[in-house]
């Protein structure tokens, strides 16, 4: 989160977050020196439109899957009202897809991510969940235009994740079918396998496992 964050503001940028809502999410557009904006949460997800006055957010933080801590998942209708705010506004995304592998009931819904077609969101996953928490790992599928920024603060932060743990884990975000990045419709711009390259790529970049680039 602080990298996205990193890579996207600067100081005095509007950050619209969810209330109630992730308290790390706060502290960390506090850290990169955001003026945050709490947006409340109704039975579709977040409320974009309302009677706040002031600049456009530089940034919006949802938890679109598993609202944090409400539990709502944002409905369709509200993803494309925000894909949509975001795009005219010129803002990002920041799609913390939190407990999205706990969804028992209903179809899957396609992520942020996968309807953006403007390269809007930053998705950010966590193998906390389907693998162990201690691990520490996680990763973000950044538009293009982003991902040298944030390939350079990744480095700049601890050079790289652990190699060990990312080797494995690597492939099975790019390649199973049951992968949070798998459920994301591709990008209907691009081919699925650029798609795919450009996730293996920013991976590879963020993570900086290997350094066989
Ligand atoms: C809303 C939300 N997002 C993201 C995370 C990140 O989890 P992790 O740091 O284990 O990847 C958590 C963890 O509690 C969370 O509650």
């Amino acid at each position: 989160m602080l990298i996205a964050a990193m890579a996207v503001l600067d100081p005095g940028d509007e950050a619209w977050i969810e209330d109630p809502g992730f308290h790390q999410a706060r502290r960390v557009f506090a850290l990169a020196g955001a003026t945050i904006a709490p947006r409340p949460v109704d039975a579709e997800g977040i409320v974009i439109h309302g009677t706040r006055k002031g600049p456009p957010p530089k940034i919006i933080y949802v938890t679109p899957s598993h609202q944090f801590p409400l539990g709502v998942t944002m409905s369709l209708k509200r993803r494309k009202a925000l894909l949509e705010f975001a795009q005219t506004r010129g803002a990002y995304i920041l799609e913390d897809d939190y407990n999205a592998e706990f969804r028992f009931t209903g179809p899957p819904l396609p992520c942020l991510q996968g309807l953006d077609r403007t390269g809007r969101v930053i998705y950010a996953g966590t193998m906390s969940k389907i693998l162990y928490p201690s691990l520490r790992l996680g990763y973000l599928l950044v538009p293009a235009p982003l991902a040298d920024a944030v390939a350079k603060l990744r480095t700049a932060m601890d050079q790289h994740s652990p190699t060990i743990a990312f080797s494995p884990v690597s492939l099975r975000i790019t390649r199973s079918p049951g992968s949070n990045l798998a459920r994301c419709p591709p990008h209907p711009l691009r081919s699925s396998a650029v798609a795919a390259m450009t996730a293996v790529k920013t991976l590879r970049v963020i993570i900086d496992l290997t350094r066989t680039r």
